[in-house]
């Protein structure tokens, strides 16, 4: 029994033991097989994409064939962005018309800091002033900034908007407003995606190359000059208007986290308001920074702020000489407190605003003074619309 169980063990695993072998070699091999077909039809597949992306018209393939394929969509929106632009050859590079595009935000940045190496541009580059506008809804000042723009060279300036994802702006196809929504992500006041908000608005509108000056502007800011003024003022002036100063306070310094050492220095830590204009030069090094945003992202939490403080003290400890460190917005902090005055209907009198624009002191400008010392200014509730509207001919100058 136990002899021939055991011959019969043996020869069962014998024979066992050749059927494995030729299993495992059949399976290796069909393995192999199937791989190499689906090497094969997946070669063919996507090198049968990007030439009909090329050879034919782009967007041939509607948005439902793309999305049967969501392994290529990377591959078909990146390639259909280069047919578009093809197609639309060097207007692409001056000033491109459509502000949608489906690049995530280390895309969107890393392509919006490529940097000509050659400095002279084939095409009559008029320098534009991009104004992004960084809200969460509604813009209830749209009218007051239809009349600010109304009439001006649309090849002076550009319009950006960032809202909660979710919000439509909606205006007529008249309006300077018009399909200018960004792809945009939510923000939650107080934490870093405050400055990535602001990051990404400055990558969108970098790709525009004639994008010049950049301003960061809130649903509850206006303009308090008229446009040739503000461009002026902006092209003409060989420096940023970032604020960046030493607050030795709790609120300033108290916000410094030992952790950022030695990268960053509490003698390097700057405050700021967060509604800055920079010029490209310093815009496309704040996007291209990501070690610095790293260190605000990981230690400048609870109570920090990295919207006071990132693009200050950043821009403070490489870029100083870019910059004239005051802000063109001007905000009233006389009240004290948290947050600044806000400004309704009966606050706006044609005294008050002329006030704005000058109380006889001047600011630094260039090499020189000026006085002029804001462009803009915030807060306003929608109630002084209105009144704003009726001064705006009168003092404002639009
Ligand atoms: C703008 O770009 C988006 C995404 O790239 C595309 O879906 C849309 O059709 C474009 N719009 C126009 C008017 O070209
Ligand atoms: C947009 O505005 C128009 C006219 O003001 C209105 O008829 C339409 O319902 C609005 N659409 C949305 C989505 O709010
Ligand atoms: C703007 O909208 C109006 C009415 O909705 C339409 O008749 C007109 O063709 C549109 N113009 C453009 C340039 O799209
Ligand atoms: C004018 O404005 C500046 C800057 O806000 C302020 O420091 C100064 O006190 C103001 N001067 C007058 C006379 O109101
Ligand atoms: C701006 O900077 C350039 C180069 O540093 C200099 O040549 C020019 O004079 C400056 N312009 C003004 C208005 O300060």
């Amino acid at each position: 029994m136990r002899s021939r169980t055991g011959r019969d063990e043996i020869d069962y695993s014998k024979w066992s033991g050749v059927l494995k072998d030729l299993s495992i070699g059949l399976m290796r091999s069909l393995c192999f097989l199937i791989v190499f077909v689906i090497g094969i039809v997946v070669g063919l597949l996507s090198g049968s994409h990007v030439d009909r992306y090329f050879t034919l018209e782009p967007y041939t393939l509607g948005p439902n064939q793309a999305s049967l394929n969501p392994s290529s969509m990377c591959i078909n929106s990146v390639v259909g962005t280069i047919a578009a632009e093809d197609r639309n050859s060097m207007e692409s590079f001056s000033s491109p018309k459509n502000v949608s595009h489906g690049m995530s935000d280390e895309e969107l940045l890393w392509r919006a800091s490529l940097v000509p190496e050659n400095a002279r541009y084939p095409f009559d580059r008029m320098p534009k002033i991009a104004f992004m506008f960084l809200t969460r809804g509604p813009l209830p000042f749209l009218p007051l900034w239809e009349r600010f723009f109304d009439g001006q060279d649309v090849r002076k300036y550009s319009i950006y908007v960032h809202a909660n994802p979710e919000f439509q702006l909606n205006v007529s196809n008249s309006s300077v407003f018009y399909k200018r929504q960004i792809p945009s992500q939510y923000v939650e006041w107080g934490t870093v995606s405050l400055v990535d908000a602001e990051r990404r608005l400055l990558g969108n509108a970098l790709l525009d190359f004639s994008n010049e000056r950049f301003v960061l502007l809130s649903e509850s800011c206006i303009p308090i000059y008229n446009f040739p003024t503000v461009y002026k003022y902006l092209v003409k002036s060989n420096y940023s208007f970032l604020d960046s100063y030493v607050d030795p306070s709790r609120y300033g310094q108290g916000r410094y986290n030992r952790q950022m050492r030695p990268d960053i220095r509490p003698r390097d830590w700057r405050k700021g308001s967060q509604w800055f204009e920079m010029n490209r030069a310093l815009a496309i090094k704040v996007i291209a920074d990501t070690k610095y945003y790293n260190l605000f992202k990981r230690y400048c939490t609870h109570d920090c702020y990295p919207d006071e403080h990132y693009m200050p003290t950043f821009v403070h400890m490489f870029h100083e000489r870019l910059n004239d460190g005051r802000t063109v917005t001007y905000v009233d902090w006389s009240l004290g407190g948290p947050h600044p005055a806000s400004f309704g209907a009966k606050d706006i009198t044609e005294s008050y605003m002329r006030s704005l624009r000058n109380n006889g002191t001047t600011c630094s400008y260039n090499k020189g003074t000026s006085r002029v010392c804001y462009l803009f200014a915030r807060k306003f509730e929608p109630s002084a619309l209105k009144p704003l509207l009726e001064v705006a001919s009168k003092v404002l100058e639009y």
